[in-house]
């Protein structure tokens, strides 16, 4: 069976192809268009820009899609019906009804945030029961996964900025450009990470064990840059970059080995396009190991977001024998897992 993705929540127009062999996914096609070029004019994703670059971009990606699979049509259609913009949302799934109904293919409506998870599985094979921990420019989570058919556990989200989200802020007032992350990361390699004590958030012993909050982090980080200037100290972007990152890679990775520990499972799996920080990747690595549990993470072009993760998600949801979903199927973008 051929199961086409199609993933159009926030500023990536994916569209991908797998093939289902009654118990694994297999790769066939895999196209992406970005409006982050565009995004990047703006300092961050708007959401009336990408909804039109998701429109000019979501047939010209599926036939290239197609013809990179060599098929004609596929025999299933998932498409992510949520969390994401409300408009780039609606752009994938009108044109996931229309060809499910031109094609007469059943469709799936499927949760982004589940495929993020799904999608490591075409590297590292059947998915054990896991914690996954997601962090993008647009979520922040803590998930408790039993088997990727099943419904999913929410165990923490962030209260406010997402941790991508953060990188992004954090660089624009250090007037580093955008995406800020991949710029923080490399200026972080020169810096001390411990120069400078940024706050963790929600690390208090009331604070919720799993949720996540870095507007606080911003803050202090903007209070500590003006106290330099007023100070007439120069600013070391690299120890800020460091200092930085750090706070957020303790967070992320203390959190999520709590996590794992309290469901008891012995697999932490990385997702979202926040997982290409290189301390978050390396702590994370530190941390498990130390704790004898095992690390997946899928490869940087599969983190970010992409169509194969809804396609494969989409696969395991139709090989547990879920029905399919109505053309009528709504988008949610405020879904929650
Ligand atoms: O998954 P993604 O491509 O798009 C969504 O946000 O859904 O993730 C992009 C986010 C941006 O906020 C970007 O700054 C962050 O991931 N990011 C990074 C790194 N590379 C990308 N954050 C920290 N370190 C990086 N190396
Ligand atoms: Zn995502």
């Amino acid at each position: 069976m051929i199961v086409m993705g199609i993933e159009s929540s926030c500023d990536e127009t994916g569209v991908g192809i797998v093939a289902w062999d009654g118990e694994r996914a297999i790769l066939l096609a895999d196209e992406v268009a970005s409006s982050q070029d565009e995004q990047a004019r703006y300092g961050g994703v708007v959401p009336e820009v990408a909804s039109r670059a998701h429109l000019e971009a979501i047939v010209p990606t599926m036939t290239r899609a197609r013809e990179a699979a060599g098929i004609d049509r596929p025999d299933a259609i998932a498409v992510t019906i949520g969390p994401g913009l409300a408009g780039a949302l609606l752009v994938g799934v009108a044109a996931a009804k229309a060809y499910a109904l031109a094609w007469d293919v059943p469709l799936y409506a499927v949760n982004h945030l589940g495929g993020h998870v799904a999608v490591d599985t075409l590297e590292h094979g059947p998915m054990p029961p896991a914690v996954a921990l997601l962090v993008s420019g647009g979520h922040t989570h803590l998930l408790g996964i039993d088997a990727l058919a099943a419904p999913i556990h929410e165990m923490g989200t962030t209260i406010d900025d997402a941790a991508g989200e953060a990188f992004d802020k954090v660089a624009r007032l250090l007037d580093l450009g955008y995406p800020g992350g991949p710029v923080l990361d490399a200026a972080a390699r020169d810096g001390d990470p411990e120069a400078i004590a940024f706050p963790r958030g929600l690390t208090g012993p009331r604070d919720a064990p799993y949720d996540f909050s870095f507007s606080g982090l911003k803050t202090a980080v903007a209070r500590y840059v003006e106290g330099q200037v007023r100070a007439g100290r120069e600013v070391s972007i690299p120890d800020v970059a460091a200092s930085f990152q750090e706070a957020v890679a303790d967070v992320l990775t203390a959190k999520a080995m709590r996590a794992v520990a309290e469901r008891r499972v012995d697999t932490l799996v990385l997702g979202g396009g926040a997982t290409a920080n290189s301390r978050i990747r390396s702590l994370a690595q530190e941390r498990a190991d130390a704790a004898g549990v095992q690390l997946r993470v899928p490869k940087p072009r599969l983190c970010t977001d992409n169509g194969v993760m809804v396609a494969t998600l989409g696969a395991h949801v139709i090989g547990g024998g879920a029905p399919p979903s109505p053309l009528t199927v709504a988008t949610d973008p405020g879904m929650s897992v």
